[in-house]
């Protein structure tokens, strides 16, 4: 079973599957926790170019980068393990990609869906936790961190981005939760795991 956690920078996607793994790993459930773009050696050679500050990245180069990184994430990892019943669970993944290349810079949603439908195939996510906040509020997780390439855009492009997955899960209603960013870490967690109790 695939689960994805979705949802502009420092919403709390990282916090919130760290906090999953530890209730999977005592409850002792088989699963694997991923992160996009990355989880193969190829796919963190990527990554590493993907937020690079100091490279200028074409729209449409950068998405291709996304997509290769997620084709040997998919065939390398997230098959096999699904294969073995494992719950994975993937820290960004097809949503971010419209989110972001296309509500954040412009490229076409239909061509965008296609080209995830072609990499994931007949992958079906089970359920996905949708970090929300409003990036006016952007940055203010940031302290002292150097930003990366993605995260230097500017306020306009994280918030069309924010609309973008609230789009998303707009349109799939049953595939999404959506969740307060701001709310404290343990209420969210809770939530989280009260929903995926009824589906694992
Ligand atoms: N609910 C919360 N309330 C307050 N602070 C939070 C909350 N969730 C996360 N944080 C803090 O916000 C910062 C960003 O969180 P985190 O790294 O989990 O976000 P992220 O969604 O994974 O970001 P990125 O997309 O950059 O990887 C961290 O310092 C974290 O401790
Ligand atoms: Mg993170």
């Amino acid at each position: 079973m695939m689960i994805t956690f979705e949802g502009i920078e420092g919403a709390g996607k990282t916090t919130q599957i760290k906090l999953l793994e530890k209730f999977l790993k005592k409850r002792g459930y088989n699963f694997v926790i991923l992160r996009e773009p990355g989880g193969t050696i190829v796919s963190e050679k990527i990554r590493e170019i993907l937020l690079d500050h100091t490279l200028d990245i074409e729209n449409e180069t950068e998405l291709f980068l996304f997509l290769a990184s997620r084709s040997e994430l998919v065939k390398k990892v997230i098959r096999p393990a699904l294969r073995e019943k494992k719950i994975v669970i993937c820290d960004r993944f097809v949503d971010s990609t419209i989110a972001y290349q296309s509500y954040g810079r412009g490229i076409p949603e239909r061509l965008i869906k296609t080209l995830n439908n072609f990499v994931i195939k007949d992958i079906k996510i089970r359920r996905t936790y949708l970090l929300d906040y409003d990036p006016k509020n952007y940055g203010i997780r940031f302290n002292n961190k150097t930003k990366d390439r993605i995260e230097n855009n500017d306020l306009d492009f994280h918030k069309r981005v924010r609309e973008g997955f609230l789009k998303i899960a707009d349109q799939n209603k049953k595939r999404f939760l959506i969740l307060n960013a701001f709310e404290p870490v343990e209420t969210i967690h809770k939530k989280i795991i009260d929903d995926l109790l009824k589906i694992l």
